[in-house]
C-alpha cells in the first residue's frame, strides 16, 4: 500500500481536470464556464445556461433556437412507458421513479446510446434534457391519482414543467410568470457544482463506458441521499419538527452540536464552502419574494431565519465555518409553490441534469480518461487457513 494515499471521502483528491465550474469555497464564489452565477441567474434562462455548461460558451441566437428545438422535439415519452408509472406503489418516492424511469429510457433507444458515437451522445443529451421533466411530472401525477399531463412545447422549460405538474384536463391553467422565473432561477443555481457526490457518480459509472442514461440514473440515486440533494426535503421536515415543538430552535441547535447525537442541522455546512454559499444567498431572497406573493408568510420561513441567525452567532458553527447551503431555503420555495415534500430532491435532479451531462461529455472526450478505480488500504486479516465447519467455535 506504499503508494496509496488514504483520503476518506476524497476530500483532497483531484480526480479530474475540468473546465466547467469554478468554486472558491473560501470566498463563496461560483462560476459556470467563467460566468458568475449571479449574472446567469439574473439574465439567462435554464436552457441557455445548460447550453453554456454542455458546449462551453453562451450560444448565439441561432445556436440557442436550434438547441431549444432539439430538446422540445423529444419531450414526449414513448407511450409504452406510461404503464411503468402505474406499476409503482402510489406512495413510491419520486426519486426512485425518476432514476428507474431514466434507466428504463435507455431500453427504448438501444441503437443510439454508444458513448463513442458523437451523434448518439448528442441525441442522448436532448432526450435526457427533454424527458426528465416529463418523467418527474408523471411520477407526481401518479402519486396523487390525477391523469398525466403531456408536455407543451410552446412553453419554456420551467413553465412547461409547472404546467405538467399543476394543470388538470378539466380546468384551464395559466402558468404564473413569476413562478416560472423563480423556478428558472432555482434550476440555474442547481445546474452544476463540479465533483460533488452525484456528479462523481455519473463520471465513475460513465468511465466504464456505460451509456448516458445509465450514468445519469446512478447520479439521481446518489443525489437522493439526505446529505446531498435529499437535504432540501430534510430541512423542511426539520423546520416542521421545530414548529411542532413550539418553535424553539435552541433544542435543535443543541442537538446538532452534541457529538453523541447523529442529528445535524440540515441545510448547513459544505465540503467546499467555508463561507456563505453564494447560491443560498440568492435563494433566500427568492424564497422571501415567492412566499410573500403566494402565501403572504410562512412560519417555517421565520423559523429558518431564526435558526440561521442563531447558528451564525454560535461558536460551534463559527469555528467549523458552517453556513447555510443551497438546500437551506430552496425547500421553502417549493413548498410555497405547492410541491409535495418528496418532490424537492426531484427538482434538484432536474436542475443538476445539464451539469451531469456536461461532466459526462467532458470525461468522454478527455484523452486522459480511464476507468475510475480508487484504491484502498486493506485492514483485514492476514492470510488464514480455511477451517471446516465442525472445527469452528
Ligand atoms: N450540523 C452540525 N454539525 C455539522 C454539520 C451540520 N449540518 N455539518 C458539519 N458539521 C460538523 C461535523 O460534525 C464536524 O464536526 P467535528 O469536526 O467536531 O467532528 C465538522 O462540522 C466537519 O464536518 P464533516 O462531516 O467532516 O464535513 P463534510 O465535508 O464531510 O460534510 C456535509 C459536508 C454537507 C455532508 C455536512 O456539512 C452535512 O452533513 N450537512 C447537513 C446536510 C446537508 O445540508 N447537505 C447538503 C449539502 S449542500 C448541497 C448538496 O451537496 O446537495
Amino acid at each position: 500500500t506504499g503508494l496509496v494515499t488514504y483520503d476518506p471521502g476524497y476530500g483532497n483528491t483531484g480526480s479530474v481536470k475540468s473546465e466547467i465550474t469554478f468554486i472558491d469555497g473560501e470566498n463563496g464564489i461560483l462560476r459556470y464556464r467563467g460566468y458568475p452565477i449571479e449574472q446567469l441567474c439574473e439574465r439567462s434562462d435554464f436552457i441557455e445556461t445548460s447550453y453554456l455548461l454542455i458546449y462551453g460558451d453562451l450560444p448565439t441566437r441561432e445556436q440557442l433556437d436550434s438547441f431549444r428545438e432539439s430538446i422540445t422535439y423529444h419531450t414526449l415519452l414513448r407511450e409504452d412507458m406510461k404503464p411503468f408509472f402505474d406499476a409503482f406503489p402510489r406512495d413510491a418516492h419520486p426519486m426512485a421513479i425518476l432514476s428507474a424511469g431514466t434507466s428504463a429510457m435507455s431500453t427504448f433507444y438501444q441503437n443510439q446510446q454508444d458513448p463513442t458515437e458523437p451523434w448518439d451522445v448528442e441525441v442522448s443529451t436532448y432526450r435526457l434534457m427533454a424527458k426528465l421533466p416529463t418523467v418527474a411530472a408523471f411520477a407526481y401525477k401518479r402519486s396523487i391519482g390525477q391523469p398525466y399531463i403531456y408536455p407543451r412545447n410552446d412553453l419554456k422549460f420551467a413553465a412547461n414543467f409547472l404546467h405538467m405538474m399543476f394543470a388538470v384536463p378539466a380546468e384551464p391553467y395559466e402558468v404564473d410568470p413569476d413562478l416560472a422565473r423563480a423556478l428558472t432561477e432555482l434550476l440555474i443555481l442547481h445546474a452544476e457544482h463540479e465533483q460533488n457526490c452525484s456528479t462523481s457518480t455519473v463520471r465513475l459509472v460513465g468511465s466504464s463506458q456505460a451509456n448516458m442514461f445509465a450514468s445519469v440514473s446512478a447520479g439521481i440515486n446518489a443525489l437522493w441521499g439526505p446529505l446531498h440533494g435529499g437535504a432540501n426535503q430534510r430541512v423542511v421536515e426539520m423546520l416542521k419538527g421545530i414548529r411542532d415543538a413550539d418553535g424553539d430552535t435552541s433544542d435543535f441547535i443543541q442537538r446538532a452540536k452534541d457529538p453523541d447525537d447523529p442529528f445535524r442541522l440540515m441545510g448547513f455546512g459544505h465540503r467546499v464552502y467555508k463561507n456563505y454559499d453564494p447560491r443560498a444567498r440568492i435563494i433566500k431572497d427568492t424564497a422571501d419574494r415567492v412566499i410573500r406573493k403566494l402565501a403572504g408568510s410562512d412560519p417555517l420561513f421565520e423559523i429558518a431565519q431564526e435558526l440561521e441567525e442563531t447558528a451564525l452567532n454560535d461558536d460551534y458553527f463559527v469555528e467549523r465555518r458552517l453556513y447555510p447551503n443551497v438546500d437551506f431555503y430552496s425547500g421553502l420555495i417549493y413548498r410555497a409553490m405547492g410541491l409535495p415534500i418528496d418532490m424537492y430532491p426531484v427538482l434538484f435532479a432536474l436542475g443538476r441534469l445539464p451539469g451531469w451531462i456536461a461532466q459526462w461529455r467532458e470525461m468522454n472526450a478527455d484523452p486522459d480518461n480511464r476507468i475510475g478505480r480508487p484504491r484502498q488500504i486493506y485492514t483485514g486479516h492476514p492470510e488464514r487457513e480455511y477451517r471446516g465447519i465442525e472445527e469452528r467455535t
